[in-house]
């Protein structure tokens, strides 16, 4: 039996991960986040409803769910204060359930100018990223110099350690970027405010992990991102920074990797990104079939509200995605997004500047100058399948969609999404037997 499943995502980010994990999470005892931090945009949809997280598993609608922030994860505490209180707006208890590493790295305001900073001096070289201090804070943590989250509870060292942090941010603000400093006293002062809220949350999430197993419970762990945005094998440096794949698990838990039954590779039926690097199956801005898909997905950020690219489903990725991950399964979501389609393309090799042709995901930015898809195309079902639920509902020629994406990669396609409200899912396989 299954007792840790992972989410995650197979592509750039946005596969639908948040509307998945909302969904197992109804079998589970936990959910955990491990990696990145409120740069993620998860949204649920439940009777209606819509519910955006960054931070806070979206496990958290389950009213007797406890929601974990691992080691992993990067906070910034006012994000997280902010989040809760709206669920909090909504009637929904949840002080009580979520449960803040010690270890976990804190977010400052520094971090968020530098973030800032950085990408405005980069110029047409830009990654693109969400602007919410990930980087610096992720370099901090490396550099042996970051705030925890343990720090927040004891107001001398914290004043120490943000004084050493301001100097060097500071200087760097202003004579690097020639910007203006930021302030110190107010970036102390708001922490401990908020360190008072958060201190009630925090614990020792590996400790409690480590319980949980000695219990058997059912934990799922919900990645973010995706895995073409991993610092280390994703589209560097277009990425973002942290191990996003099912390797960070063990890294932002303290779990053994051992312990991971069951890897839910969140696949969109066709390819979104937002944010600049390669993406070979990009169909550019005023292509027909790519604004449609656009408009039809709803393809806007969930975090910074920006116009996600779209194209079409990158099988090589996918294939990649899966050997890198250990995918056991995967989960195709919003396959009605393509309803209207006459015909769907699948990218199944790239040929290369040289005229080579390869079936392999580039592990360099150089391979992707000048790299060009090469697609198969397959019939569309032209046919409504948004809401379904059942299997036997599906329109033949989505199954042989479905058929061609489990024959290129090599593994079963166990859930299929047909919408973005809980509900509106097809479960071949129980998660978490
Ligand atoms: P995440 O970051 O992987 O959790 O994904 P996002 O929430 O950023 O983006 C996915 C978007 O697609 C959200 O707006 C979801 O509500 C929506 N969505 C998820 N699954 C489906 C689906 O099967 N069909 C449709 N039409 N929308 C979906
Ligand atoms: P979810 O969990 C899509 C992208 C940014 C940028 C790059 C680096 O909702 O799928 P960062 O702020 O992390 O330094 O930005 O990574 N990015 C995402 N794209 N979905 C996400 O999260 C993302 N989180 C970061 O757009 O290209
Ligand atoms: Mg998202």
């Amino acid at each position: 039996m299954s007792k840790n499943v992972i989410v995650l995502g197979t592509q750039w980010g946005d596969e639908g991960k948040g509307k998945i994990a909302d969904l197992l999470a109804e079998d589970a005892k936990a959910i955990v986040r491990f990696q990145g931090g409120d740069n993620a945009g998860h949204t649920l949809i439940v009777n209606g409803e819509k519910t955006v997280l960054h931070l806070i598993p979206s496990g958290v609608l389950h009213e007797d769910k406890i929601c974990y922030i691992a080691n992993g994860v990067v906070v910034n505490p006012k994000a997280l204060l902010s989040e809760i209180r709206g669920l909090e707006k909504r009637g929904l208890s949840v002080r009580d359930r979520i449960k803040v590493s010690k270890t976990a790295t804190v977010i400052t305001d520094y971090h968020i100018a530098l973030d800032e900073a950085s990408e405005n001096a980069l110029g047409d070289k830009k990654i693109g990223t969400t602007k919410k201090g990930i980087t610096p804070a992720y370099v901090d943590k490396v550099a042996r110099r970051a705030i925890k989250v343990s720090d927040l509870l004891n107001p001398e060292r914290l004043d120490k350690k943000l004084h050493q942090l301001s100097k060097y941010y500071n200087f760097l603000l202003e004579e690097f970027y020639g910007l203006d400093p930021v302030d110190l006293t107010t970036v102390y002062e708001d922490l401990l405010k908020l360190s008072k809220e958060i201190e009630p949350m925090v614990c020792d999430v590996a400790k409690e992990l480590r319980e949980h197993k000695a219990n058997g419970d059912k934990v799922l762990f919900e990645g973010a991102q995706g895995a073409l945005l991993d610092i280390d094998h994703g589209t560097y440096p277009y990425v973002t920074s942290s191990n996003v794949i099912s390797g960070g698990f063990s890294i932002g838990t303290g779990l053994p990797p051992k312990d991971i039954d069951r890897v839910i590779g969140i696949t969109k039926a066709y390819t979104t990104r937002v944010g600049a690097g390669p993406f070979p199956t990009e169909l550019k801005l005023g292509d027909e079939t790519g604004d449609y898909i656009q408009d039809k997905g709803n393809e806007w950020g969930a975090t910074t509200g920006r116009r996600r690219m779209c194209g079409w489903l990158d099988l090589v990725a996918i294939k990649f995605a899966v050997e890198l991950n250990g995918v056991t399964d995967i989960c195709l979501t919003k396959v009605d997004v393509l309803d209207e389609l006459g015909h769907i393309k699948v990218c199944v090799a790239y040929k290369t500047a040289e005229g080579d042709l390869i079936d392999y995901f580039p592990s360099t930015e150089d391979e992707f100058v000048g790299l060009e898809p090469v697609y198969q195309t397959l019939e569309g079902w032209v046919e409504n399948t948004a809401g379904l639920t059942q299997e036997s509902e599906l329109p033949e020629k989505l199954k042989a969609y479905i058929k061609y994406i489990e024959d290129y990669v090599g593994v079963d396609v166990t859930v299929i999404s047909t919408g973005a409200e809980r509900s509106h899912t097809i479960v071949k396989k129980p998660f978490f037997k």
